[in-house]
């Protein structure tokens, strides 16, 4: 061959290995992306490690591998909202913000519609900033799950987390919930949590809160003192997950108050310690293992009104419970004959 015709030969043949490898590999890629790999590889590595705390009276033992074994997700899942609503916090202005946060399933539209109508909704109260915050996981349920983005975007108080709404992904709700408190609003100073079936008094609330002078020191709520753990039923826990009898104390899930200012030692404590499958319990868990206490009252109705009558309603904070139809009732009974001025 000419040199000149040789030259080209080769480039020829360079090109063509080249193409070949890029085939190859883009082949292999193909193949990896087509096989996904074993659940265990997605989640990060759990950083948490076993734990043995006590409150004075009782020992409890929290044993990593049982969590890791039975709630693998709750223990690894990394935090990623679809909804960050990461401006919430900054919309308060000068006064101290009282976040009134929601727990809620996607299918649960009406009760956050009657929520938005009667206490959810952000203002001015008593010398704080009130501000709504829904808390909701996904679902496979499209049309919900557009309910839930129309919602969001009417009123910016959403944040819609990846992970499937579930009993026991509250739990995951509560880990990732102080995280994103850390992250987007360290300058709330207290947060109401509670369930979208809770009927809110604001102006108990705030009167509770501005008559105690060590209000921020404490979480308040009713508190469940050692109660047993059940075996059977909704609430049940194995033997091998979690032996003893007891529960440490924690505030019954339907309605809290968690001061601001005690949420970093919470965070902290919830990147390490096991996660716990009820979600009220678990907050239970990092209160202890944060070294923080609780002070109980009885006006957080977790159990519903002892009697239905405007009074009860009048002097508690909240009241587990209501339908939409009763919630709004209950609203307009209230402040009906001032409503300018209250509602
Ligand atoms: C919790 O969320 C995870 C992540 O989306 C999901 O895989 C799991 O099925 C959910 N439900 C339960 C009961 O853990
Ligand atoms: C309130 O807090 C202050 C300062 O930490 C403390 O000295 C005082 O004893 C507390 N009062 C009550 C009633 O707990
Ligand atoms: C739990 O009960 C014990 C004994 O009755 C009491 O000393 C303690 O203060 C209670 N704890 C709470 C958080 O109510």
């Amino acid at each position: 061959m000419p040199p000149r015709q040789q030259q080209w030969w080769c480039l020829c043949v360079l090109a063509g290995i080249l193409f070949s490898i890029f085939l190859y590999s883009s082949h292999l890629s193909l193949q990896n992306r087509q096989v996904p790999p074993p659940l265990w590889t997605t989640l990060p590595p759990s950083n948490r490690r076993s734990a043995t705390l006590s409150d004075g009276t009782i020992t409890f033992y929290l044993k990593l591998s049982s969590y890791e074994a039975q709630f693998p997700n709750l223990q690894r899942h990394p935090c990623r909202p679809v909804i960050a609503e990461a401006g919430l916090c900054q919309r308060a202005g000068a006064s101290p913000l009282l976040l009134l946060v929601v727990k809620s399933h996607p299918a649960s539209s009406s009760r956050r519609a009657a929520l938005r109508h009667t206490w959810a909704r952000p203002r001015e109260m008593g010398g704080y900033w009130l501000q709504p915050l829904f808390l909701v996981a996904t679902t496979p349920n499209v049309r919900q799950l557009h309910l839930v983005q129309r919602e969001s975007s009417s009123f910016r108080d959403v944040v819609l987390w990846d992970f499937v709404e579930s009993h026991h992904n509250l739990s995951l709700k509560e880990r990732c919930f102080l995280q994103w408190l850390c992250q987007h609003c360290r300058q709330a100073a207290f947060i109401f949590k509670g369930d979208d079936d809770v009927f809110v008094n604001p102006k108990a609330l705030v009167g509770y809160l501005q008559r105690r002078p060590n209000a921020s020191h404490f979480l308040h709520g009713n508190i469940q003192n050692h109660s047993k753990v059940m075996r059977y039923g909704k609430y049940s826990v194995s033997r091998a997950l979690y032996p003893l009898d007891r529960y440490p104390c924690f505030a019954s899930g339907g309605g809290f108050i968690l001061p601001g200012p005690l949420v970093p030692a919470l965070y902290q404590a919830s990147l390490w310690l096991p996660v716990f499958p009820l979600d009220d319990v678990y907050l239970g868990f990092l209160v202890l293992a944060a070294g923080l206490s609780f002070t109980h009252d009885e006006r957080f109705r977790v159990w519903g009104a002892p009697k239905d009558t405007r009074e009860v309603y009048q002097e508690s904070f909240m009241v587990h419970g209501l339908t939409p139809e009763r919630m709004e009732e209950v609203w307009t009974e209230l402040w009906s004959p001032h409503p300018g001025k209250e509602a």
